[in-house]
């Protein structure tokens, strides 16, 4: 077991389970929260701080204001949405809300909560000033929302106490706390949720020079040994995602350990990437393999979301949130009206003469820019 999986303090808040070899499980479609798996160890590479947390730098300038301004007052800040694909650090963040307001933590998550009363049942739980996360929101069914959105903006809760003609409905005072949601779906959070969050904000993919900081902090914390160039070779083929940097940085430091005296620079972490089957563009397996199925199978697309989600054996969800954004961010995969479609550039990536279909004329409207 890798040494970081043994240090981290906050079970709720620990790394899930990285050394897994799909990402399958990060958009946790069956609805257990995969990320925070229910033991955990005592030094986490979780960013405990905003000044820890590295990158996304407007996001955290508005959210260090908004922090500072509470505190003044001595009040508990207004909600914030957090959205964005896995391993951005949305969690991390509900985390640093927490800790630079010096509040208690609560977790959950949009599929734990089936009913009106789970919710309330964590509500009336909450101490003044508590911060309530709740992962993946966009899954909270109809009826619980509508539980929260007097909590939210007045903090009060309705319950309805028995059935029939004889029920009767109680207001109780909630005390104040915020709310941090976070999704990896914003367009399915509904309007008036939305519009009770004081701050929504997007998280991008992080940018090479930022994973490679993520990178040289989190071997210091597990006591790996590595160089610039080592770290920059890593940055470089995470798709832009410090747990994917992350995770890269543990399987390289195993090869460059078991084949080599543990130290790493560039040719170990090109041998250890390649190892795992990670390309130079950051591409594993099932990238791969999803754009294979689409030019080699069905003719460069367009194909339809579940037919390409059955032949590369993973959900539709998980092909949909976590394998095609960044496919397409990287030109490799186009979403059109039609379905799925690979680029010029996946043809080449794969080692192929791009056909003549595949280079657009300028079809800009084709283009389906939904999230
Ligand atoms: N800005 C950051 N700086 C440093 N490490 C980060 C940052 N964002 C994420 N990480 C690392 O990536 C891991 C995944 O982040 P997490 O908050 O769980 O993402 P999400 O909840 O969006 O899926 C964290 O445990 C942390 O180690
Ligand atoms: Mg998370």
């Amino acid at each position: 077991m890798a040494r970081d999986e043994l240090l981290d303090p906050t079970p709720s808040l620990s790394e899930g389970n990285e050394a897994e070899p799909s990402r399958a499980n990060r958009t946790e479609p069956a609805g257990t929260n995969a990320e925070d798996p229910p033991a955990g160890p005592v030094l986490s590479l979780r960013p405990r701080n905003l000044h820890e947390f590295i990158g996304q730098s407007e996001i955290k300038a508005r959210l260090g204001v908004i922090l500072e301004a509470a505190r003044r007052r001595g009040q508990p800040p207004d909600h914030f949405l957090f959205a964005g694909p896995p391993g951005l650090g949305k969690t991390s963040l509900a985390g640093i809300v927490a800790a630079e307001m010096d509040a208690e933590l609560q977790i959950t998550s949009g599929p734990a909560l089936e009913r009106p009363g789970d919710l309330a049942a964590i509500l009336t739980k909450l101490g003044e000033g508590d911060v309530l996360f709740i992962d993946e929101i966009h899954r909270l069914s109809r009826s619980v929302e509508e539980v929260l959105y007097p909590a939210l903006e007045d903090f009060e809760l309705d319950i309805v106490l028995g059935k029939g003609p004889a029920a009767r409905s109680i207001r109780l005072d909630l005390p104040r706390f915020c709310l941090v949601g976070a999704t990896t779906r914003t367009g399915l959070i509904t309007g008036p949720l939305r519009d009770r969050f004081g701050m929504v904000a997007r998280l991008e993919y992080y940018e090479t020079d930022d994973l490679c900081s993520i990178v040289v902090r989190a071997a210091e914390i597990i006591g790996a040994d590595i160089d610039s160039e080592g770290a920059d070779e890593i940055a470089g083929r995470s798709r832009g995602t410090p747990r994917i940097a992350n995770r890269l940085l543990r399987r390289v430091r195993d090869v460059a350990e078991v084949q080599g005296d543990g130290s790493i620079g560039a040719a170990e972490a090109r041998e250890g990437l390649e190892l795992f089957g990670i390309d130079d563009k950051g591409l594993d397996k099932v990238d791969r393999s999803i754009l294979k199925a689409i030019c080699e199978h069905f003719g460069g697309g367009p194909v339809g979301l579940s037919t390409l989600a059955i032949a590369v054996s993973e959900p539709t969800e998980t092909v949909e949130e976590v394998y095609e954004p960044y496919l397409i961010q990287n030109g490799l995969l186009q979403r059109t009206p039609r379905g799925r479609m690979a680029t010029a550039a996946a043809w080449r990536h794969l080692g192929h003469i791009p056909p003549a279909s595949s280079i657009p004329a300028g079809e800009a409207a084709l283009f389906d820019f939904r999230e």
